[in-house]
């Protein structure tokens, strides 16, 4: 259900859940200071409490009443990218529950840049924690209508906000203030694009660690999905007998993630085929992995790995691609 802007904050206000644009994909929102609305987040997207949520904010001030370890160059660091698709992850205030960072220390806290969610967020006047509106270790949207579709028994409520302009989830940073330095992990690559982005004079990162909740399996569309490196003897023909011949082998479920199997053998298969540039790649990955597994009478989709995506500035569109694989071969 398509609602007004005034309308979301009613909603947000009465304790509820509302499905908000930002500038890297959807968000499902609940305010932080209401326990209601943030388990109806995670009953709404079915995701196990396990998994903690970020929190949003529209403001540098909003920001530090969330964490104790605010210091100049964290703030140098989020005027840096803010308001941008960098989440900062560091030791949380009173002022953040349990329940939003699955009873872990720190919090993590972003600015998103987009007109509709900084207003919404500034006239509920409360930070607001938001997932990505789709069910759990499903494809993230990045259209108004995705989210319609994924809640459509839950008729959750959805700002129109237009097509999400870098299409992937934020970049996650952990980040520890040393003194006068900060020590960095990226924990999830995203819409940050390159590393040396994040890197200042005073700053370095240090590794790249797996969040909490970070699943092997996760952004699956209704169908498989295989990844096929490029080779001399790749032909649609290939791919369907390997496919086929692969797919018996595999188990029904990892981590606790259903892995999407075709139940007899596969005769039509498309191939999804993304911009060759990184940014436009980045903001169709989602339509594209949904409308190729709506097609009728397609049962499998498949994505050629080029030489190209190894680049650095593919890296999360490439962790999101085999996440939301079933093969790769
Ligand atoms: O772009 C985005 O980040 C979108 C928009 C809506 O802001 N949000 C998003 O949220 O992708 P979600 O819940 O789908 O993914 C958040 C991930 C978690 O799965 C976890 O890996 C990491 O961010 N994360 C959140 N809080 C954390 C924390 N306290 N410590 C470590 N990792 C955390
Ligand atoms: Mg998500």
């Amino acid at each position: 259900m398509i609602v007004s802007i005034d309308s979301a904050i009613e909603h947000l206000k009465n304790d509820d859940v509302v499905a908000i644009p930002t500038e890297t994909v959807y968000g499902l929102a609940a305010r932080i200071d209401s326990e209601t609305a943030v388990k109806k987040i995670f009953s709404t997207k079915e995701r196990p409490f396990f998994d903690p949520l970020i929190v949003h904010v529209a403001s540098i001030d909003e920001a530090k009443s969330l964490t104790t370890e605010w210091t100049d160059e964290v703030s140098t660091l989020a005027r840096a990218f803010w308001p941008g698709p960098l989440t900062l992850v560091l030791l949380k205030s009173d002022r953040v529950s349990d329940v939003i960072t699955s009873g872990l220390p720190r919090v993590g806290i972003r600015m998103p840049n987009h007109k509709i969610a900084l207003e919404i967020i500034e006239r509920v006047g409360v930070p607001l924690a938001a997932p990505s509106a789709n069910k759990f270790g499903k494809t993230s949207p990045t259209k108004s209508l995705h989210v319609e579709n994924e809640f459509k028994k839950e008729n959750v409520a959805v700002v129109e906000g237009g097509e999400c302009d870098i299409g992937i989830e934020s970049t996650v940073l952990l980040v520890k203030p040393q003194g006068k330095t900060l020590e960095l992990s990226i924990l999830r690559h995203g819409g940050v694009s390159k590393t040396e982005h994040i890197q200042h004079q005073f700053i370095e990162v240090v590794s790249k660690i797996e969040s909490p909740g970070h699943m092997k399996h996760h952004y699956m569309p209704n169908i498989p999905l295989v990844l096929v490196n490029e080779s001399d003897f790749l032909t649609p023909q290939y791919i369907l007998n390997r496919l086929n011949k692969e797919m018996k082998n595999l188990p029904d479920v990892i981590e606790d993630v259903k892995i999407l199997k075709p139940k007899n053998d596969v005769t039509h298969i498309e191939e999804m085929v993304l911009s060759t540039n990184s940014s436009l790649a980045a903001r169709e990955l989602y339509a594209k992995l949904r409308e190729s597994s709506e097609k009728t009478g397609t049962e499998a989709i498949y994505f050629v790995l080029r030489d190209y995506h190894l680049k650095e500035e593919w890296l999360g569109i490439l962790d999101r691609l085999t996440k939301a694989a079933s093969l790769k071969f």
